[in-house]
């Protein structure tokens, strides 16, 4: 995130020995993305952060994806996934499809989650109903339904669930996820032609400080990387920061706050490009008017992705293209490469009269091919892939 930004307590110089008034120094940690040579954020602790009391392994194995044969279109439901009791939005993840790039998830949380780290890189999470809060060592970020919320790699945080049950899907991704470089200038600021801004980004205003001066004992977090997952006992509790500033921070945008961009005839899908990471791209349809040629086809023409598998989870509103399919509210239609989709029978005749559509949908595009795991073959529709037939046996 190229914006800069401070918070509490920071000395005027960077580098320069921090102390409170009593005469303790602060231990200054510097989080820098690709070595030392991209954007970073200085944090100031009261104790350091590599102090470990302990080094575990965590117990602790999310469900393998495998290859998708035969090739199959999908409609999986969200809503028919077991619900998991007193899952928390890290540990009750259900991953659905996966890749070397990314990893989507569904949560429904009803309960706070443990300290994490996920080193493999940033995760965005988008907030399909409930409230909550993420609170890191960059302080609190309270969200609710419609955000996306990018959270940096390795940035050590918690998620509390406020009103729950806190639905979301989880896109883990194995690099930075930020905004298209298309939108920013070449210094990073966002264009006049961008579909959102600066000003459209919520970021922590408020630390979250744990005094835990007296000694409360070992801090558990559990810590992903390459190798699998880990639980690290901290001599002192994480969030002791008392200030930082820089580019690296998590920070919340409301798919509300996605300005669409509409033409006569059909905008292909990368007017809505949202955000970019390695090996994948975020879009966000959203409510706008349909196009405005009098002879125009408003939903969208059959389309083969041949360089993507495209995945859409379905926010809000009426899905016209998708009419008689059983898309609704909390679905996700995944098309790969290698299938030719298209406006389901009918939605074309039903949108001769329609002026806008309300939909509000995520879509995640993958320049690799996605691999599926048994919790998504579980709650996949078997009659989807034949919907455009109308094959009902
Ligand atoms: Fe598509």
């Amino acid at each position: 995130m190229p914006h800069y930004r401070a918070v509490g307590d920071v000395p005027r110089k960077r580098h320069t020995h921090h102390l409170d008034a009593s005469g303790h120094r602060f231990a200054e940690e510097l989080m820098g993305q690709e070595g030392f040579s991209s954007n970073s954020s200085l944090l100031y602790h009261r104790h350091s952060p590599s102090a470990l009391f302990a080094v575990e392994p965590a117990e602790f194995a999310p469900a393998e994806a495998t290859p998708d044969v035969p090739l199959t279109p999908r409609h999986i439901r969200t809503r028919a996934l077991d619900a998991v009791t007193g899952a928390d939005l890290v540990t009750g993840r259900t991953v659905l499809l996966a890749n070397a790039d990314v990893e989507v998830a569904w949560v429904e949380a009803t309960a706070d989650s443990p300290l994490h780290r996920n080193a493999l890189g940033d995760e965005l999470v988008y907030v399909q109903h409930g409230r909550g809060r993420l609170d890191s060592v960059f302080g609190r970020l309270d969200v609710g339904p419609g955000d996306y919320v990018v959270v940096p790699a390795s940035t050590t945080h918690r998620w509390l669930v406020t009103d729950g049950p806190l639905g979301a899907l989880v896109v883990a991704s194995r690099g930075h996820v930020a905004p298209p470089a298309k939108y920013l200038s070449r210094y990073g600021q966002f264009l006049e032609h961008a579909p959102y801004c600066e000003r459209d980004l919520r970021a922590p205003t408020e630390l979250v400080v744990v005094d835990d001066d007296d000694g409360a004992g070992p801090v558990p977090v559990l810590v992903r990387n390459r190798a699998g997952w880990s639980r690290h006992l901290h001599a002192s509790h994480p969030f002791d920061v008392v200030g930082w500033d820089g580019c690296v921070y998590p920070y919340a945008f409301n798919i509300a706050d996605f300005e669409p961009i509409v033409g006569r005839l059909h905008q292909p899908p990368p007017v809505h490009q949202t955000f970019e990471l390695p090996g994948a791209v975020v879009c966000s349809f959203v409510p706008r008017l349909f196009d405005f040629h009098p002879d125009a086809v408003k939903v969208p023409y059959h389309h083969a992705n041949t360089d993507s598998d495209e995945v859409l989870f379905y926010s809000a509103g009426n899905f016209m293209s998708r009419a008689g399919s059983g898309i609704d509210v909390g679905s996700i239609s995944y098309h790969p490469a290698g299938f030719v989709h298209g406006p389901q029978p009918g939605s074309i005749e039903a949108s001769l009269d329609q002026r806008s559509t309300e939909e509000v949908a995520v879509m995640l595009d993958t320049f690799a091919p996605l691999h599926v795991t048994d919790a998504a073959r579980a709650v996949s529709d078997e009659h989807y892939p034949f919907t455009w037939s109308r094959r009902t046996s």
